[in-house]
């Protein structure tokens, strides 16, 4: 379980940016982040594994407070998430191979043949079987996309963060990656946190939906009960992001 309790963090002494952050995310759970460009979601995401400290506050995992892990103990927990970051982030000088192998070479005493037969099996569930010696670059940005989850995948993670796994890919790509998300979320019985400005994969992949504003979490529910509230700041937001119609929403 992951628990966010009144996390602060202000950047350049007068960014505030998370103003007392209250989230629960149970353990199996699917939940999507949402809120306007530049509200703090990348900035969330990055507390829950270590990346930055907060002010005040805390994020725990399974109990564990985050930013007060010694750097082993950090190194640990980092290994139970899989993590597609918003540019897929892939290393261009590396092999496909080599980038979806990251994390095992890291964090296991594998041997070569055992990394050699996982990273293949992760890019077969990914769709794209055979690949590892390619580069990013003989890619396009929605093949970059699934081998960033083939490496998120590539340690068996209990907890999966997606940041904006869809946004710059067409509808039909999208669909796919909606499609993975899903049934990985399903088959590894994952906790995972899918920040997105996707409206369609909000409405169809998700548990549960939080939408930030002005530095908190506003509201929490079900996809269902997202669409039909009618708080103001909510219908605000569904109108300009769009109403889940996939063809309509650029992507
Ligand atoms: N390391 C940092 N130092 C200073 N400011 C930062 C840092 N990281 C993020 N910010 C600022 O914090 C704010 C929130 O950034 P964040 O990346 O979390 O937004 P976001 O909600 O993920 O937006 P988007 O939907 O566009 O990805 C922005 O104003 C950003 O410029
Ligand atoms: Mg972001």
């Amino acid at each position: 379980m992951i628990e966010i309790r009144n996390l602060h963090k202000t950047f350049n002494g007068n960014l505030r940016v998370l103003r007392g952050v209250d989230l629960r995310i149970e353990t199996g759970e699917t939940i999507a982040i949402i809120g306007q460009s530049g509200c703090g979601k990348s900035v969330l995401l990055k507390h829950v594994i270590g990346l930055l400290s907060p002010d005040e506050g805390e994020v725990l995992v399974d109990g564990k407070q985050v930013h007060t892990l010694r750097e082993k103990e950090l190194y640990a927990l980092r290994g139970r998430f899989g993590f597609l970051f918003q540019s897929a982030a892939l290393f261009d000088s590396m092999t496909v191979m080599e980038n979806v192998a990251l994390g095992l070479v890291e964090n296991h005493s594998l041997a070569e043949d055992e990394i050699r037969s996982i990273v293949a099996e992760k890019l077969a569930v990914v769709g794209l079987p055979g690949i590892e010696q390619k580069k990013p670059s003989e890619l396009s940005g929605g093949m970059r996309k699934r081998v960033g989850l083939a490496r998120a995948l590539a340690t068996d993670p209990d907890y999966l963060l997606y940041d904006e796994p869809t946004t710059g890919l067409d509808p039909v790509m999208s669909n796919q990656i909606d499609s993975l998300i899903a049934e990985i979320t399903r088959k590894l019985n994952a906790t995972s946190i899918v920040v997105t400005h996707d409206m369609f994969s909000v409405y169809n992949i998700v548990h549960r939906v939080a939408m930030m504003h002005e530095g908190r979490i506003y509201f929490t529910g079900t996809p269902r009960e997202f669409q039909e509230t009618a708080d103001p700041v909510v219908r605000d937001f569904i109108e300009r992001f769009g109403n889940g119609n996939r063809e309509t929403v650029k992507g």
